[in-house]
């Protein structure tokens, strides 16, 4: 199987970079093919809403965002590393994610001459055929499997709430590519790594994680 991980942390060896290799690791123990991505060795410009990817499933912008979204539908597994900045995601992977604007939008052919369907009734089957397909049209998206790891600085934040925002935009990310959420780690404690054991437990069952993926 192939396993791409898409890595949103700057620091190579940081909490996130060590989680996500480990999964890695148990997928290559069980002859896996695996891919780290480190987004920020690549051009990801941001989405400038002008919409030309409506008409054309297609983003105009030159930089590096179309072959690591190509990465992404051949990939049957997908690992998102995501360090908790500021209750949120970095900067980085929302450009990545704004990006996907003109890949995920499917629009029906009906939809191209809406404002010149007959009826309310009509319109309104349209839109909601819009509003329910949502998503890539490749097949190769449906039902993709995707696993979250997610890590911040305190136990404390994590019972504030400060991990909300991260995954409730993420399980929006996943669910309108009509994909599926597997697993996730959030590892907190980071700052002053009090829990060694902790630590090691968590990479520990990262492994077991990548070792344990099925097709
Ligand atoms: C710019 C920035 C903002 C951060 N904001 C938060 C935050 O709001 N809440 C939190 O728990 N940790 C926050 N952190 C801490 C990181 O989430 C934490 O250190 C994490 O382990 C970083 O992952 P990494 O080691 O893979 O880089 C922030 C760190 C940075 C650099």
């Amino acid at each position: 199987m192939n396993v791409l991980c898409i890595n949103s942390s700057p620091r190579k060896n940081g909490n996130i970079s060590s989680l996500c290799r480990q999964i890695l690791k148990g997928a290559e123990s069980k002859g896996h093919q695996t891919e780290m991505i480190n987004l920020y060795d690549y051009n990801i410009s941001p989405c400038i809403g002008c919409w030309s990817c409506a008409k054309n499933q297609k983003c105009h912008i030159q930089d590096d965002f179309e072959m690591l979204y190509s990465k992404i539908e051949q990939a049957e597994r997908i690992i998102f590393g995501v360090p908790n900045y500021w209750c949120n995601l970095p900067g980085i992977l929302v450009n990545f994610i704004d990006r996907h604007t003109g890949y995920a939008v499917w629009k029906p052919k009906e939809g191209r001459n809406f404002g010149k369907l007959p009826s309310i009734r009509s319109k309104i089957k349209v839109m909601w055929k819009c509003l329910h397909n949502f998503g890539p049209i490749n097949p190769s998206f449906h039902k993709k499997q995707y696993i979250l790891v997610i890590a911040g600085t305190s136990p404390f934040r994590y019972l504030l709430g400060e991990y909300k925002g991260i995954l409730f935009m993420l399980r929006k990310y996943v669910q309108k590519l009509n994909g599926k959420i597997k697993k996730s780690i959030i590892y907190t404690d980071t700052l002053f790594r009090l829990r060694k054991n902790k630590e090691s437990k968590l990479l520990k069952k990262a492994f077991s994680i990548g070792a344990c993926l099925v097709k």
